[in-house]
Parts: structure tokens; sequence; C-alpha cells
């Protein structure tokens, strides 16, 4: 069942409120917790994105819709099965698939800090697009990551290489940026050699997914990494296709404020249940 859940108390951590921010957003969100500074709305990010404040939000991962419901197959569990997301994932054609992403990207960049950076994770279906998109609208590419799943299902067809990467792109919100990168702490987090920009990261296990799952759910390791990389304690993160949340996990465990803006309902009760999971998580340990 969806529910709402409000907590009220709230202090602004480092001159940042997303309260504040929120608050003259028309939609209701239908989960905030002022203790911990989450806050979740059920509404499509283009209406949200376009009635928070300019410059306001200092970083953005960005898992879009990758357009690859298209009737395939895929193997899971060592069983063919339908490739099949949601109705979210089917693709409009090549042209609108390209004004829809290049729409949720203007968008972003409006939002963004003036030294904010976004980052948007893809398969082949999507980022080209994608790529192109930040490229017209002005942004400023930082990073090329390549996530390589470790732990790939198999290419059932035998026609293809298995696929077992995703390509995550990093970019500032413009040429003037002068984004934050907290380099010591991924060189610490490497055994002290710098980091690269190939990351070798399972794919969610079951422990990730104990309630409903999501079926592009995110593992939780590759968010920290892209949380701790990009901002500090306090720094306000939003996902506009938030899912299950797990950005807005990540951004929690480390002490960020977070946005989160999702279309389903289903996916917003999987990340209720995973924030207050954390939350019981975060009071054992305080
Ligand atoms: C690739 S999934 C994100 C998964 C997420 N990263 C996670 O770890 O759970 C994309 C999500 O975007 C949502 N979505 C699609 N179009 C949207 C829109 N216009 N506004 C908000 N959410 C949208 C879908 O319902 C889906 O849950």
């Amino acid at each position: 069942m969806f529910e709402m859940t409000t907590v009220t108390k709230h202090k602004t951590v480092h001159g940042k409120d997303i309260f504040k921010l929120t608050k003259s957003i028309s939609s209701k969100p239908c989960f905030e917790d002022h203790k911990h500074n989450v806050i979740l709305f059920n509404e499509n990010c283009l209406k949200i994105l376009s009635e928070l404040p300019e410059n306001s939000v200092d970083m953005i991962f960005a898992d879009p819709p990758y357009f690859l419901s298209n009737g395939g197959f895929t193997c899971h569990a060592g069983r063919q099965v339908s490739v099949n997301k949601g109705k979210w994932d089917i693709s409009k054609g090549i042209h609108e698939n390209y004004q829809f992403t290049s729409d949720w990207l203007k968008a972003c960049q409006r939002v963004l800090t003036p030294n904010g950076t976004i980052w948007v994770s893809g398969t082949s279906h999507i980022i080209y697009t994608v790529g192109y998109a930040m490229q017209v609208l002005g942004y400023k590419m930082l990073n090329n990551i390549a996530w390589f799943k470790v732990n790939p299902p198999p290419n059932l067809s035998c026609r293809y290489f298995t696929h077992s990467t995703e390509t995550i792109l990093w970019a500032a919100k413009n040429k003037h940026s002068k984004h934050y990168f907290d380099y010591p702490l991924m060189k610490k987090l490497n055994n002290n050699k710098q980091m690269l920009s190939m990351w070798s990261i399972k794919a969610p296990g079951r422990e990730e997914k104990i309630y409903d799952k999501h079926p592009t759910q995110k593992p939780l390791k590759l968010l920290e990494r892209i949380v701790l990389a990009s901002t500090k304690p306090g720094d306000i993160v939003l996902d506009p296709f938030s899912g299950s949340s797990t950005t807005g996990l990540a951004a929690c465990k480390e002490d960020r404020q977070y946005i989160g803006i999702e279309l389903e309902k289903s996916y917003l009760n999987v990340s209720m249940k995973r924030f207050k999971d954390l939350f019981m998580e975060k009071k054992k340990k305080a």
C-alpha cells in the first residue's frame, strides 16, 4: 500500500535546506523525513524540475528509461525471460526519445548550481542520445565511466559478445564550472592508486532486493562511489528517475540531502521501505 509519511523535526545543513527549496512546489511530496533530509515526489520529473529554483542542486544522478523494452529476451537465473521493464521503458522512436532526453537534461541543467555536476547512466540504447544532447546543451563533459558488471547474464542468442558494461557520463553544468572531485578519497579507496574510469562492481544481489524489486535497480556501491566522489556532506543530491531510490540511500548514508522524483507508486513504496531500514541502521550506529 502507498502511504504518505512526514517527520517534522529538521535542521538546515551547511546553509542548504531541501525543504525550503521545495516549499513552493505545487505537488505534495509523498514522503519526507526532516531528520535525515529526504523528500520524494510521485510526479513527472519535468514538472518538479520546472518548479525548483535555478542554481539550487549540487549533484544529479539520472538513470533514465533505456528505451530497450522492445519484446526481446534475456537470461535470468538460467531461464529465458522477457526483457520488458515496464511501459515507461518502451521506445517512442528515435526523434521523440531525443526530444524527451533533451527536455529533461535542459531542466536538470537549469537547477544545477554553477559548479554542480550530473551523472547519467545508460546502455547503448540511449547513452549516445544522452551524450549528443549534453553536447548540444553545452554541458562540460568530465568523464566517461565504464561500469563493468562482473557477473552479467549470458547472451542466449550466441550472436553477440555478452553485454557486460554500462556507460555513466559525468558532466559539469557548463564550460565555466569548477567542479568538485574528491580525488584524495577516490585514491584512498583504490589502494592509494589513481582511480580509473573503469569500475568493476557487481549488479545488486538479493540482499539489496529484499522488497519488491525494481527491474533496473543500481548497486548501492556504485551510487556510494558517485556521491563520495562529487559531493560534500550536507550537499543537495537529486535523482529525476529515482526508481527504488538507490541514489537516495547512498546520499542519506553519507549525510547528503536527497530529492527523489518517480512516476510509479510501486517503486516509491520500495523506496520508503529501503529508507526506513537505513534510518534504523543509522540510529543503531549513532
Ligand atoms: C532506469 S529506472 C531507475 C532505477 C533506479 N536507478 C534504481 O536504482 O532503482 C528509471 C525510472 O524512471 C521512472 N520514470 C520514467 N519516466 C519518468 C518521468 N518522466 N518522471 C519521473 N520518473 C520517470 C520509471 O518509472 C523508472 O522507475
